[in-house]
């Protein structure tokens, strides 16, 4: 496995492949990511992996100084899942001139965007220009970042990009914990209480597979819950797959989406229900 860190050593590498396959992330890698690689690997293509902390997509205050950086242990890791190409560009590789050119995705003032602005922009003008380094025939992304998914797949459509986008399905721990970088951040005690999030969107699931259409009243209690249990809510939400819009009553693939605070670290989950 090569690891090249500039886009002209990238293009020497790749040639004129034309079925990349891309695994595009932002480092200290666990089985959700690897578990990409994977099925990138599935594809028979060359398979590519980005590791890049982008500084774009983090907002003022939060944790792009601290988000952790272990190329070393990341390499290795990928070398094991069968990944051909490691592309870890630096910041000024990456961005030689002020970016301004970005991308104004839709939905970027709902759920995760409401409390991260310029996250989405950020992440859709980072996955662009990867696109147009890698030029990937396949692009896989994790479900865990339901909106970013979805947000992708958009962008791919509406400008014609010429990549196909798959879902990778949210890889968790034994206790329902989906894995996360930012868990490393947990202390002993948020770490068993980090399950939580998840159960209640797992509980909200069953309530609608069950005929509630309260979609408010089961948010509320949600939050309601999450909060006495000591956490600091962003959102709970219950919206359509097809749209990420309010689920209305009669939508049937819904996605039930939530983020919230243990402290100093905002974790976020999501699950699919269709009724
Ligand atoms: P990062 O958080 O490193 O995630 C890289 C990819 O791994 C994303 O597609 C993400 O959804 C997926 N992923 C993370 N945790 C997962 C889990 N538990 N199960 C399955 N997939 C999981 O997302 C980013 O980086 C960045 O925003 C990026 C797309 C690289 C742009 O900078």
């Amino acid at each position: 496995m090569q690891i090249i860190h500039t886009v002209a050593e990238l293009k020497t590498a790749l040639g004129n492949a034309s079925q990349t396959a891309f695994v595009p992330t932002m480092g200290n890698l666990h089985d959700g990511h690897i578990a990409l690689v994977r099925q990138a690997k599935n594809t028979g293509g060359p398979v590519v992996a980005s590791i890049f902390v982008n500084p774009l997509q983090f907002g003022l205050g939060e944790d792009f100084e601290r988000y952790p950086r272990t190329l070393a242990a990341d390499a290795e890791k990928l070398a094991d899942a069968g990944c051909d190409l490691v592309f870890a560009p630096d910041v000024a590789e990456m961005y030689p001139e002020p970016q301004t050119f970005q991308v104004q995705p839709p939905l970027a003032d709902v759920l995760c965007g409401a409390f991260r602005p310029g996250h989405f922009t950020g992440v859709c003008t980072v996955v662009l220009k990867l696109f147009g380094m890698v030029r990937p025939r396949q692009a896989m992304f994790g479900k865990k970042d339901y909106q970013q998914w979805y947000l992708i797949r958009a962008m791919v459509r509406q400008f014609n990009l010429p990549v196909e986008i798959l879902g990778g399905e949210t890889i968790r721990a034994v206790d329902g914990l989906a894995l996360s970088s930012r868990n490393a951040y947990l202390s002993e005690q948020e770490r068993k209480q980090a399950p939580g999030l998840y159960d209640e969107l797992k509980r909200i699931c069953a309530a609608l597979a069950a005929g509630d259409e309260d979609f408010a009243g089961l948010e509320i209690a949600a939050i309601n819950s999450l909060t006495k249990a000591g956490w600091r809510v962003d959102y709970i939400s219950i919206r359509t797959q097809a749209t990420l819009m309010p689920a209305t009553p009669g939508d049937r693939h819904l996605v039930v989406l939530g983020a919230a605070w243990l402290g100093k670290t905002r974790l976020i989950d999501n699950r699919e229900v269709s009724i």
